[in-house]
């Protein structure tokens, strides 16, 4: 594997046959390709006409579209499974409003969009005051959930689930629920009583 002087003075290595082409000085040997270089060579080859075969002449295996969608399909049902399991209940929200993360999302949720209305204290103001322990649709921290989302647009109470999103929409519920029954001076109370010391589960 002597190195041989180019006629340019360049170091060739002059290891393979030489084909006789000379570009400027620059000279083309055939050299035999390294086996780990071939090998990959044919292992691509073979590979790209075994997988050709398999998914597009034979169609025996599913595309990279199919298999999302399937697995896309899968994951909607597990979805639907698990709420059908566990519907959003009293308790859920309940348990929501004892996470600190939870409750300090729906807290800024509350005074970014909701407190033009309800007061920054929730105390009332064009709506009821949201401390007291009266409702006019119902106290039940899934009665609030649903007055929230769905609104009483002839009322003047905005339809806030599509506008926030179930997830927004129940972190403000859970931050309502930890200033519900601390009676703020505002608004005098409207609708019925509504006792979470004897609803059920004290919920
Ligand atoms: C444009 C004013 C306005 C805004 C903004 C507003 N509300 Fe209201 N809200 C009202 C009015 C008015 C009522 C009373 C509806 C009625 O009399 O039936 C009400 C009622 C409610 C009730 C029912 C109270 C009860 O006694 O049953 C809840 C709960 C409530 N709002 C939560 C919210 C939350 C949470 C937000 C923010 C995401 C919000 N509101 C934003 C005006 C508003």
């Amino acid at each position: 594997m002597a190195d041989t002087l180019a006629d340019n003075g360049a170091v060739a290595p002059a290891d393979g046959p030489d084909t006789g082409h000379d570009y400027d000085g620059i000279r083309e040997l055939d050299n035999r390709l390294p086996n780990w270089w071939l090998a990959s060579l044919v292992g691509a080859i073979v590979f790209g006409f075994a997988y050709w075969t398999y998914y597009q002449v034979f169609h025996a295996g599913p595309t990279e579209m199919a298999a999302y969608h399937a697995e896309l399909a899968q994951a909607e049902r597990a979805a639907k499974a698990l709420q059908a399991a566990h519907p959003l209940d009293d308790a859920t929200l309940v348990a929501m409003s004892k996470k600190p993360a939870v409750v300090a999302a729906g807290s800024a949720t509350f005074h970014s969009t909701c407190a033009a209305c309800h007061g920054a204290n929730a105390q009332g103001l064009i709506g009821p005051n949201l401390t007291d322990a009266y409702w006019i649709h119902g106290g039940r921290p899934t009665e609030i959930l649903h007055t929230v989302t769905s609104g009483v647009p002839a009322k003047g109470m905005p339809t806030w689930g599509p506008v926030l999103g179930a997830t927004r929409v129940q972190q403000v519920v859970a931050y309502l629920l930890t200033i519900r029954d601390t009676d703020v001076p505002g608004k005098p109370p409207q609708g019925q009583l509504y006792q979470t010391a004897i609803a059920p589960g004290g919920k």
